[in-house]
């Protein structure tokens, strides 16, 4: 049997301060209610440690990972960072990383694709195993959501939360892990969804500062609209081209960006929701962190062989999902 690409440890990462619902009701014009009913965010995380970047709760949820299954730093051979946060414009957090957790052995780059970054990262780290030429991919989606929203916004800012999540993969001969990917991208949907100022199209200056062109904005109901069809056809996609019907699927890891779209999708691909991992209410949307986010809270649960299907859509537009067998049992 062909060598694949598996999953062989999770570890994740939450700041400890809670940015709650009633908290955001004295910063802008919303309600509680209104956040749980449009959304499914009760919650969220917000980094506040003094000094600390995506790159430390990226290395936090590595040496959860690390310590959980007994990985070394030195034998870790390429270092993957989905984010849209990194802690500089350049160099790649993924550098920095690797020379916090002590693996300067281990190459490594950002990949930047929004709130499909971790996909996009596991299909690609997934090559590598493949290729044969590396043995431990650490693929981390890591994202300190904060430093880019404007907390007078309240059509963003009640939205994300900060988060980091990591898997490492490893060669598999019995023919789990990865088992499909369809990945999609769509840069007619760029500026729906988009920081507008602080790169090459418009360079930072004092004006595009002043009047908030470096956090993110969003048309919320037409990225909705894009969302809500896109992920859904893409996790129905992958299961019809696999042969996999709700039955095969233990079960469906969706990017938890608004409880609205995750349902939609369960419906979609027939799943009930106890076969759906959804932590939004609880963190909010901390865009390449959520799907490595659910694996980690979800990991006790998962059994060896079980079919699970993830699934994104995001900023460029990005979309896509993974169809992969899960490999252990903790
Ligand atoms: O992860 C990357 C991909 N991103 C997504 O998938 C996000 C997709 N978009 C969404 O999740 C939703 O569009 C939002 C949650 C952002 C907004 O929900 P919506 O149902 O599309 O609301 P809306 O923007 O159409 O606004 C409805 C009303 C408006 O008032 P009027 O014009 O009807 O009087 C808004 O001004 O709700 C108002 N509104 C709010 N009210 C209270 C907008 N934001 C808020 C708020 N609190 N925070």
């Amino acid at each position: 049997m062909s060598i694949t690409a598996a999953i062989t440890a999770v570890g994740g990462y939450v700041p400890d301060y809670i940015l709650t619902n009633k908290e955001l009701e004295t910063m802008v014009e919303t309600n509680d209610q209104w956040i749980r009913e449009r959304t499914g965010i009760a919650e969220r995380r917000i980094l506040k440690t003094e000094g600390w970047a995506t790159s430390d709760m990226a290395v936090e949820a590595a040496k959860d990972l690390m310590a959980k299954s007994g990985t070394k730093a030195e034998d870790i051979d390429l270092i993957i960072v989905a984010t849209v946060s990194p802690d500089f414009v350049y160099p790649a957090t993924a550098n920095i990383v690797a020379h916090k957790l002590g693996a300067p052995q281990a190459w490594g780059f950002d990949l930047e694709a929004a709130c499909s970054g971790f996909l996009y990262a596991l299909q690609t780290g997934t090559q590598f195993i493949k290729a044969g030429t590396h043995k431990k991919v650490l693929i981390i989606g890591a994202d300190m959501m904060s430093a880019r929203v404007d907390y007078t916004d309240r059509n963003t800012c009640i939205l994300f939360g900060d988060g980091a999540g990591a898997v490492l993969l490893e060669p598999n001969e019995d023919g789990l892990g990865i088992q499909d990917a369809i990945l999609k991208s769509d840069g007619e949907g760029a500026t729906l969804l988009f920081q507008r100022a602080g790169g090459s199209m418009n360079p930072s200056t004092v004006e595009n500062v002043q009047d908030g062109g470096h956090y993110i904005y969003q048309e919320g109901k037409s990225v909705f609209k894009k969302a809500v069809t896109g992920m859904a056809d893409v996790s129905f996609e992958i299961m019809e081209k696999n042969g996999l019907t709700a039955d095969d699927i233990a079960y469906l890891v969706p990017h938890q960006a608004n409880k609205r779209i995750i349902d939609a999708t369960a419906k979609r691909a027939g799943l009930p929701e106890e076969k759906v991992m959804i932590n939004i209410n609880k963190y909010g949307n901390t865009t390449a962190g959520t799907i490595p986010l659910c694996l980690w809270e979800w990991e006790d649960k998962l059994k060896k062989g079980d079919n699970l299907i993830l699934a994104a859509f995001g900023g460029g537009f990005t979309w896509g999902s993974v169809y992969l067998k899960w490999a252990y049992e903790r």
